[in-house]
């Protein structure tokens, strides 16, 4: 099974394993290794880069992950956020929060917060004050939230721990100004089919963080069009905050289809007359409405594994792009003798500081070409003895497995070319 399959490559390599399996894991908990880690920072920045630039007026901050009773009573999650649980024929309403005491004696209650959300709304007012009361503002939070789930499984999809990556967007309930004109002609994937924006019934900021958000996975992470989609969430589906709601979803054969990975969410100003944050704003006193970006971190790099798995008859390989790949290049001494492995080295420490390399000499070259393969790096390099006569190394290309041989002079501006996609024979001879 696919899940299996990636569930077995992402412990043994050191993508994410159980947490403290050691002692006895509990479901719900991963720690990510040391390739996992890379991944998901690579993830994130991605993700800062993109939809902190919509705006000049979109900001990052930070946050504790344990909040007060009072956020949540006023958030609506102490009464709201629950699930049902069967229990002995009964079913009854189980709220997901995990709450811890604190202080001496124990005795205050707090929360680990569910969500990142309540964190820019609570630190709302002193940002705009901060930010010269502008609006829109912006602030988003990647951070860790917590949920006791019932049922935690499928690898990283539904975890106790995980990380959300939201952007909360505040404005004036009347005016978002966006252009709308960057994206109307733009086709948004709804379910089956390519719908234009400019025919959608649905206001115009809305459909412009649509796109925006489709572009990112299509362009940014170059998802293939028919593993992505948007749909509409309504009914008792739809969260007690959203007035719209649309899902980002990715089809994941591992996990049996299409599954949510992030949500596009209008929350009007539900949260900020919760939290009693009005603002005088163009002479009236208003209570801004939010829209909020919301993605899971470690859906989307489950996703992005299911997604670029790719099993050839003898061997396995993620199929990933340098902007996400845990490991770009690596580099092998053919042999550990003959001052083979001392150059290796030396053209090691020539590319390390612009790429993202791992070094590696234990082992056959063929067993260390399976193991790069398997993790997703793009290139690989091998030195051997005629490297020591000519100066030169060969790289060998993940995808076709076709090999040139450059010299160690040029090796910083061919990576450069092959990353951007510049075909293997355009960039050397091939060789065998
Ligand atoms: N602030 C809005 C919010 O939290 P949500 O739909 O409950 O909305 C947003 O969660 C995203 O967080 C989901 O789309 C999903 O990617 C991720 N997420 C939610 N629960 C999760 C869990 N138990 N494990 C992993 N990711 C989760």
């Amino acid at each position: 099974m696919k899940s299996d399959e990636i569930l077995n490559v992402a412990t043994k390599r050191g993508f994410f394993f159980p947490s403290g399996e050691i002692h006895g894991a509990k479901a719900g908990f991963w720690t990510y290794g040391h390739l996992g880690t890379v991944m998901k920072r690579k993830f994130e920045d991605l993700w800062r880069d993109y939809f902190l630039k919509l705006n000049d007026n979109y900001f990052e901050i930070d946050d504790v992950n344990i909040l007060s009773e009072e956020v949540f009573k006023r958030s609506g999650h102490l009464k709201h956020f629950t699930d049902p649980l069967e229990e002995k024929g009964k079913v009854k309403q189980f709220n997901m929060m995990i709450d811890v005491n604190v202080g001496v004696t124990g005795d205050e209650k707090m929360y680990l917060r569910p969500e990142t959300a309540q964190s820019p709304y609570i630190a709302f007012k002193r940002e705009f004050m901060a930010l010269r009361e502008r609006l829109p503002l912006g602030l988003a939070i990647i951070g860790k939230a917590f949920r006791n789930e019932i049922n935690p499984r499928q690898g990283l999809f539904r975890l106790r721990e995980f990380t959300q990556a939201e952007l909360q967007i505040f404005f004036d309930g009347e005016n978002l100004d966006v252009n709308f004109n960057e994206i109307k002609n733009y086709k948004l994937k709804i379910m089956s089919k390519n719908i234009k924006c400019s025919t959608l019934k649905l206001p115009k900021f809305y459909i412009y963080h649509l796109a925006k958000i489709q572009q990112f996975y299509l362009e940014v992470l170059k998802i293939p069009i028919d593993k992505f989609r948007l749909r509409e969430i309504k009914g008792k589906e739809k969260a007690f905050y959203n007035k719209i709601h649309y899902d980002f979803e990715f089809k994941m054969d591992s996990l049996g289809g299409w599954k949510e990975i992030g949500g596009l969410h209008y929350r009007t100003d539900y949260d900020t007359k919760n939290h009693g944050i009005g603002i005088n704003y163009n002479g009236k006193k208003i209570f801004p409405h939010v829209l909020e970006l919301s993605f899971g971190v470690d859906r989307n790099i489950w996703g992005l594994m299911d997604i670029f798995y790719k099993k050839e008859k003898n061997r396995s390989l993620f199929l990933f792009n340098k902007n996400i790949t845990p490991v770009e290049v690596a580099v092998f001494p053919l042999v550990n003798k003959d001052k083979i492995p001392e150059k290796a080295k030396e053209v090691y420490d020539l590319i390390k500081n612009e790429f993202n390399v791992f070094y590696d000499s234990k082992g056959s070259i063929g067993k260390m070409y399976r193991r790069m393969d398997e993790v997703g790096c793009t290139a690989m390099l091998t030195i051997d003895h005629d490297s020591l006569k000519n100066n030169d190394v060969t790289l060998r290309d993940r995808d076709s497995m076709k090999q040139i041989r450059i010299k160690v002079s040029d090796l910083k501006e061919v990576l450069e070319k092959f990353f951007d996609g510049v075909e293997l024979k355009k960039l050397g001879k091939l060789v065998r």
